[in-house]
């Protein structure tokens, strides 16, 4: 795949096959945020990797889907869940904002997965205190994302920003994604 076909499908998936990420998946997600680039190369970036299914169970009613949507629609049902759930966590000892750090790294982190197949869902509606808790993470370690990993059981295609879409995504008769984009026109000019 091309890295444009990549960015094209590399899309938020929110219902998954019932089947585990493997290994060398999980490596290349680590992998990926290992080689992010970072202000002054500080690398304040770190990650939990919750893979184990009992964790995994435990994590999932502490994250919330697809906003624009009502539950019945957006929220996966038991046996549509993410297997893989990866922790964002930023290193507040050492010094910076690294905010733009953490966007490279989940953006690395996603189309890594997404380069063998496996899909990926970005969370920041996440319930911090009792993840922080669970996931055993300590200052200076502050949780800032959950991902949500696993194998898509639905398509999502881009179509285009008009005055009726907006920016929501709604689902199509099949029940898959459709994520209304901004035109390049819209978003870039020359001078
Ligand atoms: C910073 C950030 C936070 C997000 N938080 C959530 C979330 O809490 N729950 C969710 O279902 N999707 C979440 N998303 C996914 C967005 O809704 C999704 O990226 C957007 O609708 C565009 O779809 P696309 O990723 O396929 O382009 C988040 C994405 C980003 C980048």
């Amino acid at each position: 795949m091309s890295v444009m076909d990549t960015l094209a499908t590399r899309r938020t998936y929110r219902r998954f096959e019932q089947k585990p990420v493997p290994q060398d998946v999980v490596d290349d997600i680590i992998e990926a945020v290992r080689l992010s680039s970072s202000g002054a190369n500080r690398q304040a970036v770190r990650l939990v990797v919750v893979n184990q299914p009992t964790d995994v169970a435990r994590v999932q009613p502490l994250v919330k889907w697809a906003a624009y949507l009502p539950p019945e629609q957006g929220t996966p049902k038991a046996d549509e869940l993410p297997t893989l759930f990866v922790a964002v966590v930023k290193n507040t000892a050492i010094p910076g904002d690294p905010a733009t750090d953490i966007g490279i790294a989940l953006a690395n982190m996603t189309l890594a997965a997404w380069d063998k197949g496996v899909g990926s869902c970005i969370m920041g509606a996440i319930n911090k205190p009792v993840l922080t808790e669970l996931l055993g993470i300590e200052a200076p370690q502050q949780l800032v994302y959950m991902v949500a990993f696993g194998y898509p059981s639905h398509k999502s295609h881009i179509v285009p920003l008009t005055a009726e879409t907006g920016v929501k995504y709604y689902l199509d008769e099949n029940r898959d994604y459709c994520v209304p984009k901004r035109s390049k026109e819209e978003i870039a000019r020359y001078l």
